[in-house]
């Protein structure tokens, strides 16, 4: 605060609120784009690298990160799978994403990805604010669009022209926009995923999607050495009520025969529960204030939709912003939620149907359980069901 009280005043063109992955990535495509950009953040960096989230990027996603310039670790330390297995029935069927329809998928961090930009940010010398305190958006239905924080106790305020809304599926951003205005779809599922990360070798070279009659199981992996599993579990379930050795039982017979006995186990790094949800707000745009990634949609991990979906966003808006700044042209602005939206409803529709397909319902009866098993059976034996799989997962085009 200045000394009557008012205050402390910046101004910027585009205030992004959020610096998880969203709000980092398009603050680094306006950078590269000569574009003065403001990101405000409500945690610590420490804290945001902290979060352990999915890690499979679509084609779309590693480009995106080329164009910003932040692929150079990805290229070296990202491992590119060409399929995924399903398990089901003690078998396992291997979807060939690469001899289908010739494209892959890269398995990368999204820690490492938040890690990346975060690290050519700070050497672009963009500003980034940590640690802002009630940060409120105000007059994004006027030209002169403003965001107000405290930081340590001091109330600053940033005038721009675009508010990007990249605060997650808890922020502000949404919140700020009244009830009349938007319109949300939503459906909670009645289980969620119990993840570990551990310092062990993943139990196969490729992803495992395991649909068992105890649950749901995921084996997936950060590296070589590094391996993150997932089993479902009823949402009330506690994380502390699971010690390693019940999680890795639990996995185990979740896996086919030869899975489970070359599971290679050991003391986990971290261990949460992260709820089902899908989510979709209508619109994206409210006059200046643009919602991207999960501040507008959530979709249940079981696609490896989240991140991406998020860039996808992040891609339609940056080229909006640079063709009003540098072309003065307002189309691609204009057209910024029917662009987003379409793609958002595919993503939403393949993660629902994933989920579907390889979860327990708690309330499926024995008619829904054999048309489970007829998809399954279906998906694994027909070439259309398998491209249809393998288009959806390696990102749909744009
Ligand atoms: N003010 C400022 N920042 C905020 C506020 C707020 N009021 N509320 C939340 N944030 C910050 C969060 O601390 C977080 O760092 O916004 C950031 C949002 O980041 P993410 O939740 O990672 O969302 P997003 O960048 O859209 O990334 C989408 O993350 O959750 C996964 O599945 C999702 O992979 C997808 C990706
Ligand atoms: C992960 O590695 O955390 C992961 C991978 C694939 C998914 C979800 C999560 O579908």
């Amino acid at each position: 605060m200045t000394i009557d009280g008012s205050p402390i005043h910046q101004a910027t063109r585009v205030a992004i609120v959020g610096a998880g992955p969203a709000g980092l990535l398009l603050g680094q495509l306006l950078t590269v784009a000569g574009i003065d950009n403001i990101v405000i953040e409500q945690r610590s960096a420490d804290h945001v690298l902290s979060r352990i989230r999915a890690g499979i990027l679509e084609c779309v996603t590693v480009d995106a990160l080329r164009r910003a310039g932040v692929d150079a670790r990805l290229r070296e330390e990202g491992l590119v799978h060409h399929g995924i297995e399903l398990s089901f029935g003690g078998v396992r069927h291997r979807i060939d994403f690469h001899a289908l329809i010739g494209r892959d998928v890269t398995v990368y961090g999204q820690t490492e990805v938040t890690r990346d930009l975060m690290h050519a940010r700070a050497a672009a010398g963009a500003q980034t604010i940590y640690e802002a305190d009630a940060v409120s958006l105000h007059d994004f239905d006027g030209d002169r669009p403003r965001v107000r924080y405290r930081k340590q106790g001091v109330a600053h305020e940033v005038m721009c022209d675009f508010i990007a809304g990249c605060d997650g599926f808890h922020g502000v951003s949404r919140a700020s926009v009244p009830d009349g205005a938007k319109r949300v779809f939503e459906r909670v599922y009645p289980f969620g995923w119990l993840g570990i990360l551990s310092e062990t070798p993943p139990v196969a070279d490729e992803l495992i999607y395991a649909s068992h009659a105890r649950g749901f199981a995921l084996c997936s992996m950060r590296s070589r050495t590094r391996s993150r599993y997932y089993v479902q579990v009823p949402s009330a379930e506690k994380a502390a009520d699971w010690s390693d050795a019940r999680f890795w039982d639990e996995l185990r017979r979740r896996l086919d025969p030869q899975a489970a006995q070359s599971l290679v186990t050991g003391p986990s790094i971290e261990k949460s529960i992260a709820p089902l949800r899908s989510f979709v707000c209508e619109p994206m745009r409210f006059g200046q204030l643009f919602l991207a990634g999960d501040a507008a949609h959530i979709v249940p991990p079981t696609g490896a939709k989240g991140l991406n979906l998020a860039v996808s966003d992040v891609l339609y808006l940056a080229d909006g912003l640079i063709a009003h700044y540098l072309h003065h042209d307002a189309h691609e602005l204009d057209a910024y939620t029917q662009k987003c939206l379409h793609r958002v409803w595919a993503a939403e529709r393949f993660s629902w149907w994933m989920t579907s397909l390889l979860h327990r319902f708690p309330d499926a009866d024995a008619f829904a359980q054999r048309i489970q098993q007829a998809e399954l059976d279906y998906l694994v034996h027909s070439h259309a069901a398998c491209v249809s799989l393998a288009e959806n997962y390696t990102g749909l085009p744009r």
